[in-house]
């Protein structure tokens, strides 16, 4: 049974990553319709199709404690995005960190300090051996490059993958290490309070 109750999973200086409440839901669709944000992921979404990928993370959280889940503003409460780990089986077997804000909250560093939190949650409390993140490379999704960058993460390798749809796309895989997230800017980025 999945619970829509908005549990806190990590906290950062200025976010709490939680769960999704029910009156996320027509936010995140809203994020989820916006051309510009799902520029890169494969196009708008329904009401329908954005609330089905928010239960498939509350269902993940649920089991594994992980999940493509809420991002929200400490300081005010207000719903940014969506930032998290889940598995990408299709593709790799690697766990994968992604990110997804509301157009509204791009350039404020959120989306570095959320995905900089779920990365230390990672590698202390799951013990995962490596993450990835895979973006678009052409055209390249600059923006979600520069956040894997500011996260320490490196250039692993260029793939032809196949989305959900069916549709090709040329995508650059990015990776990090326990060992590397150890040593680099992402451990330091943003420590809970
Ligand atoms: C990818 C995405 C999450 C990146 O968001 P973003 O706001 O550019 O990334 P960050 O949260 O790391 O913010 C960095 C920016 O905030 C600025 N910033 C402002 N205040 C800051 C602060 N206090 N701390 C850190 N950075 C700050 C940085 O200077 C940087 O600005 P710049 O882009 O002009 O260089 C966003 O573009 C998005 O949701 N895109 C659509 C969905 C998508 O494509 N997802 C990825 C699929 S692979």
């Amino acid at each position: 049974m999945v619970e829509w109750d908005g549990t806190v999973v990590l906290t950062t200086p200025r976010l709490r990553l939680r769960t999704f409440r029910p009156d996320d839901l027509p936010l995140y669709a809203e994020l989820n319709a916006d051309p510009e944000v799902v520029r890169f992921l494969g196009g708008a979404l329904s009401r329908h199709e954005s609330d089905a990928i928010a239960e498939h993370a509350q269902g993940l959280h649920a089991t594994e404690g992980i999940g493509l889940l809420a991002v929200e503003r400490a300081e005010d409460g207000v719903f940014v995005g969506m930032c998290g780990l889940h598995h990408v089986t299709d593709w790799y077997p690697d766990i994968e960190v992604a990110w997804r804000l509301a157009r509204s909250h791009w350039g404020h560093g959120y989306a570095t300090e959320a995905a900089a939190a779920w990365l230390r949650h990672g590698f202390t409390t799951l013990d995962l051996p490596r993450v990835i993140s895979i973006a678009d490379r052409e055209p390249p999704n600059v923006r979600s490059i520069a956040v894997m960058r500011r996260l320490g993460m490196v250039h692993d390798h260029d793939a032809d993958l196949v989305d959900e749809n069916g549709e090709p796309f040329a995508a650059v895989v990015h990776s990090i290490t326990a060992a590397q997230w150890r040593s680099g800017p992402g451990r330091t980025a943003a420590r809970p309070r």
